[in-house]
């Protein structure tokens, strides 16, 4: 017998049809959403798989030049560099870093000789030019030394904006490295670059894909970072450190990794209202496919969910992996 007081409300009303389930849908998700990261090789005509990031290859800068086509007729507005350096041009004092004609800064320049209105988005750090691994300079007893390492970063985003990097990123976790960029940038006469600030890096180890990628892991030799990105447990520290990037003239911040720190992702929007930035990173992107390697979940459907998880959290936009391949399903939809 069915009663006869019916539901006030009807939830299911809304879900029932598709069209009406897109036109109540609160969040979407679009190419212009996703930034991709690349790995850039020397030489030419060099394509290498990443074992622990199936699907990733990094390239020399033809064939980076050659695939970005395929990545801007799917949508994708902005490229993040991360060049693999040679061990030979590792050393002490990074001094690669800043290098006119080092493999970021050429990746970009012929990067935006080939596709002026690509964005381009560079990572300012030390890690994968430093002898040791390490995102700074170490002294004597192994600890990064911050203003000595700042130093080095203010010539190295200046090196990137000459060469044609729209954004800076810097994701080193210094104290004070933001004010030293930005004023640099504007005396260079810079003061069009952005820059998206790792506010809130975590000190994580869903990074470990990533350093096989640049072949970072064997110079870091199982050390961490835990003096310079923050502990997995605070998440007031987060604000703290997103607020201080903003004085200091961050125009984007960035949180990381992305998935475990939704709550982060959340506050920072909620609390202090500006673009706000998630890196899906190489942990979570080798666990997904992982999984559908296994058969275990389905890519084309998860793929997309994981990222509408982001936009729903209140991301502006992610960095991710799946850039490609979710622009190809956002396209087929
Ligand atoms: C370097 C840097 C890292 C990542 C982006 N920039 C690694 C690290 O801090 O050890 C990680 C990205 C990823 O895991 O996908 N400072």
């Amino acid at each position: 017998m069915l009663s006869t007081t019916y539901p006030a409300r009807r939830m299911r009303r809304l879900r029932a049809q598709s069209g009406l389930r897109e036109l109540v849908a609160e969040n979407q998700l679009s190419a212009s959403d996703l930034i991709y990261p690349v790995f850039v090789l020397p030489g030419e005509g060099q394509r290498e798989a990443v074992p622990s990031m199936p699907g990733i290859e990094r390239l020399s800068i033809d064939e980076l030049i050659n695939d970005a086509k395929d990545w801007r007729a799917l949508g994708i507005t902005t490229l993040a560099i991360f060049p693999v350096t040679p061990m030979s041009a590792k050393s002490d004092c990074a001094s690669e870093a800043f290098n006119p004609e080092g493999l970021a800064q050429q990746a970009m320049r012929a990067l935006k000789r080939a596709y002026p209105d690509l964005l381009l988005m560079s990572d300012v750090a030390l890690d994968p030019f430093t002898s040791h691994g390490q995102d700074g300079l170490v002294n004597d007893q192994g600890y990064v030394v911050n203003d000595e390492t700042v130093e080095v970063l203010v010539k190295q985003a200046l090196s990137h904006a000459q060469a044609g990097a729209d954004i800076v990123a810097p994701s080193d976790m210094m104290d004070g490295r933001i004010g030293a960029i930005r004023q640099a940038l504007e005396q260079a006469g810079h003061s069009n670059t952005c820059i998206m600030a790792y506010s809130a890096k975590y000190a994580s180890s869903y990074y470990g894909p990533f350093r096989d990628a640049v072949g970072s892991a064997a110079n870091i030799k199982g050390g961490d970072k835990k003096t310079y990105q923050m502990d997995p447990a605070n998440s007031d520290e987060a604000i703290t450190e997103i607020a201080l990037d903003l004085q200091e003239g961050a125009d984007m911040v960035m949180v990381k990794p992305g998935m475990p720190y939704l709550d982060i992702v959340r506050r920072c929007k909620e609390e202090l209202k500006v673009p706000t930035f998630a890196y899906q990173v190489s942990g979570e992107y080798a666990m997904h496919q992982a999984a559908f390697a296994n058969g275990w979940l389905d890519a084309d459907k998860v793929i997309l969910e994981s990222l509408l998880g982001f936009k729903r959290a209140g991301a502006d936009g992610i960095l991710t992996y799946f850039a490609p391949q979710a622009a190809a399903l956002l396209q087929r939809k």
